[in-house]
């Protein structure tokens, strides 16, 4: 649904009246509109979706479960063909998370507000996130148009592979399996960027909590790399600049942190979220989807940051800089990010 920029009060209203119908309100992505896929969509568990952010009507809840208190370590499995210059991108991305040097705005900043979340014991969310082992599968193992189930078997192929498998580890271990641009995935472009969920023991020997992100640079820049693509049926929407010279994988960088960051407050789904549907949560980054600076909301991302070559960005990493949408914060009760200006 494609919000504007009406009064708080108007948005609240509409909000309170969404969350009454129980619907879910598509982020500020150029999604697809349509009434039928969108209903479907709210069978969809922890993909990209959110709330305008109006602060009285979002009660995020914690339900109890787990959080990611242990040193996290990603497990990447590449899909399809990957450059080394794209991994390398996107590794470098999943270690900035821990990277407390680089120049503010960081990526570190970033996960600060993730931090904020905490379990039953009061642990909060690990500092600490590092890239762990990686595996390719160069062949498409399991073909080049994958649906929730098979990416099970995805995973699965990855953990009990006869040489070099991943390590199985559901306490600290959060797999990310990234797909190259032709491959197509199941509910890919029209509803989800991406999502997150925890894998079935009957499929893959363990409960591990993992996500999917897609390279949407063949099949929809303009739904999963906005606003480094945008969609022909807006007029006088000019794209950004991306940061590190790919739209697909610039784009990506959101939706893998987007990804990341519920991951870590809700990895088996019963921890952090709103809404009273524990099988269509909320989380905390559907929450600010599309919110990248200041004033963000609705169909605005806020103010961003120019980089002399032009690029847009909002976030400086190891190395390189990055476009990232917010987090919500719980204490604050409103989506914040590290370029906030106060
Ligand atoms: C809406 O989505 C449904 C299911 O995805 C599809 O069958 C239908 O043709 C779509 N309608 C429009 C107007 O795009
Ligand atoms: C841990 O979470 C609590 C509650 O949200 C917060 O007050 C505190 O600052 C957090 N600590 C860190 C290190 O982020
Ligand atoms: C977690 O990571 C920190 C570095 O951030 C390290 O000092 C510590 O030893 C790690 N803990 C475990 C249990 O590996």
């Amino acid at each position: 649904m494609l919000h504007h920029r009406f009064s708080a009060a108007v948005l609240g209203l509409s909000f309170l009246l969404l969350l009454l119908l129980s619907t879910t309100v598509k982020g500020w992505r150029p999604w697809r509109k349509n009434a039928t896929s969108m209903a479907a969509a709210d069978l969809e568990f922890g993909s990209s979706k959110k709330y305008e952010g109006s602060s009285e009507f979002v009660k995020l809840k914690y339900h109890m479960g787990p959080v990611l208190t242990a040193n996290i370590t990603v497990h990447v499995i590449w899909y399809g063909t990957w450059h080394p210059a794209q991994k390398h991108v996107i590794r470098e991305f999943i270690n900035s998370i821990s990277h407390d040097s680089s120049a503010a705005p960081s990526v570190a900043g970033w996960w600060k507000t993730v931090q904020l979340y905490t379990d039953q014991t009061g642990a909060n969310i690990s500092r600490t996130v590092r890239v762990g082992s990686e595996k390719n599968d160069r062949f498409y193992s399991h073909g080049k148009s994958l649906t929730r189930l098979s990416i099970q078997s995805v995973i699965r192929s990855a953990v009990t592979a006869t040489t070099k498998p991943l390590p199985v580890s559901p306490k600290s271990g959060i797999y990310l399996l990234l797909t190259s641009p032709d491959v197509y995935v199941q509910d890919f472009c029209g509803q989800v960027c991406g999502f997150h969920y925890f894998t079935f023991p009957s499929i893959v020997g363990y409960t591990l909590p993992y996500a999917w992100v897609g390279n949407s640079q063949k099949y929809c820049p303009e739904v999963c790399a906005y606003p480094f693509a945008v969609p022909s049926y807006i007029p006088g929407l000019k794209a950004m600049k991306p940061p590190n010279g790919d739209v697909g994988v610039d784009g990506m960088i959101s939706v893998i942190a987007h990804e990341m960051a519920e991951l870590a407050a809700n990895p088996l789904v019963n921890a952090w979220y709103a809404g009273g549907d524990p099988t269509a949560p909320v989380e905390i980054a559907d929450l600010c989807e599309g919110i990248y600076g200041t004033g963000g909301g609705g169909s605005y991302t806020g103010q961003m940051l120019e980089a002399h070559d032009g690029a847009t960005y909002n976030m400086n990493g190891i190395r390189r800089r990055y476009l990232v949408q917010w987090v919500w914060n719980h204490l604050l009760n409103y989506c914040t990010g590290p370029n906030a200006l106060d």
